[in-house]
């Protein structure tokens, strides 16, 4: 069976194979951790087990309200934020045409509530003015303020434009089973929910319905993306030297000697997105206690012309992550030119991807010349199997990481001080204490 595969060996000027190797015990008891339940964030280990607990018939009801949707809108706006909603854009703007939106469906998804943009919001309610048009809100806490506000701006929009009854029918809210601001006015409302388990982190949802609904939405395949975070689970949780160990142990060993930045970098602008996904995966679960590596991103060969300077010559405290696509989906050959003005007449012939192969070989080359260390990660192609198998992959392997950290990877206590100070300053009641201190900084 091919699925996603790691590949350490060019590290090894940087950090020598047995160091990463003397840290595989430590990553397999990072492992027993996660699996056994005494890991730091116990209870938020459920997302081990979501390629099993989604069943056949979670995944029909998810097909069936994604249908009933498209049937009854052009367009449906997800709205989420962080955890809430990388996952599902990362899948879709993988598979989906760049040109055509995600029109598998024939149906257009976009995406709010993971900003506080007001242009963006005037846009949005111009652009849905003559639509027909669904939404999908997202939000475990039901409390986040970038969602919440997204969401009733849209309700009230909705509402007015096809009255409440309506709107009710084409609104979906996933969410907590029973807390939150959220599911109290879905249950009021009668809204279609899914339930967001307790014990599952929003950064580890993406296979749960948070991910699953909006992608089957958009027209893919949710079933085929189960069915590799399946095939993932097993590599991962049987064996003891399966790739997320590698991974873990790698990236871990480089840490340990200085190289504090690690760049995921493609090499197929489709894939931006998994790195967003990735980003906060990692920075939300690692970034704590004055530790952790900073999870950065680029696209290549776009960022070569702008970013590709620094990491070949900039301060040395970079480790970078390829992911390699092994096999495109289409064929496109570059054609021959009479004049050949550009000399590129030697190209004639040469798929596109080739050229691109061999930019992602001069360039790991380059890198580990200039004093990067390269690890690659290989997916056959661009499918829904293949990303579920990634999407776990890197799941179990920031759950090890962040225990060999010694942090605890699932929760995000930095995350509130913005809040708190933005609260502070729009002056919301029970902040007053917090308003008069800020304002003296102010
Ligand atoms: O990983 C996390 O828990 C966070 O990034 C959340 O996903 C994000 O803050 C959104 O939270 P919520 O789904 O509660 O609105």
């Amino acid at each position: 069976m091919s699925s996603v595969k790691f590949d350490y060996s060019k590290i090894y000027n940087f950090v020598a194979k047995d160091e990463v190797k003397a840290l595989y015990p430590e990553a397999q008891e990072a492992l027993k951790s996660l699996k056994n339940g005494t890991s730091k964030g116990n209870d938020f280990l459920g997302w081990l087990d979501t390629p099993n607990d989604i069943t056949p018939e979670i995944l029909a009801d998810i097909e069936k309200t994604a249908a009933d949707l498209r049937a009854r809108t052009q367009v449906v706006v997800v709205i989420g934020i962080g955890g809430s909603y990388l996952g599902a854009r990362a899948v879709m703007e993988t598979l989906a045409d760049s040109f055509h939106n995600f029109d598998k469906a024939d149906m257009k998804v976009i995406f709010a509530g993971h900003n506080i943009g007001e242009d963006y919001y005037h846009e949005l309610l111009n652009y849905l003015g003559n639509k027909e048009f669904g939404i999908c809100v997202i939000s475990k806490s039901g409390a986040t303020t970038e969602p919440a506000i997204a969401f009733r701006l849209l309700k009230e929009f909705l509402e007015k434009k096809v009255g409440r009854e309506e709107a009710a029918k084409r609104i979906v809210a996933i969410t907590d089973g029973s807390k939150g601001a959220l599911r109290t006015l879905a249950d009021q409302e009668n809204y279609k929910t899914f339930v967001i388990p307790d014990n599952v982190g929003g950064r580890f949802s993406a296979l749960t319905p948070v991910g699953l609904l909006p992608i089957a939405i958009a027209g893919f395949d949710i079933c085929a993306l189960m069915q590799g975070a399946s095939e993932m689970r097993k590599e991962c949780l049987d064996n003891t030297e399966s790739i997320a160990i590698e991974y873990a142990a790698a990236r871990t060993a480089l840490y340990r000697k200085g190289y504090v930045v690690e760049i995921l970098a493609n090499f197929n602008p489709k894939l931006h997105y998994i790195t967003e996904w990735w980003k906060q995966l990692y920075g939300e679960s690692e970034g704590k206690e004055n530790k952790g590596i900073f999870p950065a991103g680029a696209d290549f060969t776009t960022d070569l012309h702008s970013m590709g300077q620094y990491i070949q010559q900039g301060l040395r405290m970079l480790m970078e992550t390829i992911i390699s696509v092994e096999k495109s989906n289409y064929k496109v050959e570059i054609p021959s030119d009479v004049a050949n003005l550009d000399n590129l007449n030697f190209l004639t012939g040469k798929r596109i991807d080739e050229v691109n192969k061999m930019a992602e070989l001069g360039t790991q080359i380059a890198h580990i010349d200039g004093g990067v260390p390269n690890m690659k990660i290989t997916l056959p192609s661009l499918s829904e199997q293949y990303i579920g198998q990634l999407f776990f992959f890197f799941e179990v392997a920031c759950g090890i990481s962040g225990n060999m950290l010694g942090v605890n990877p699932f929760d995000q206590p930095g995350v509130e001080d913005y809040k708190n100070n933005m609260f502070a300053l729009l002056e919301k009641p029970g902040y007053e204490e917090a308003t008069k201190a800020i304002k003296a900084k102010l």
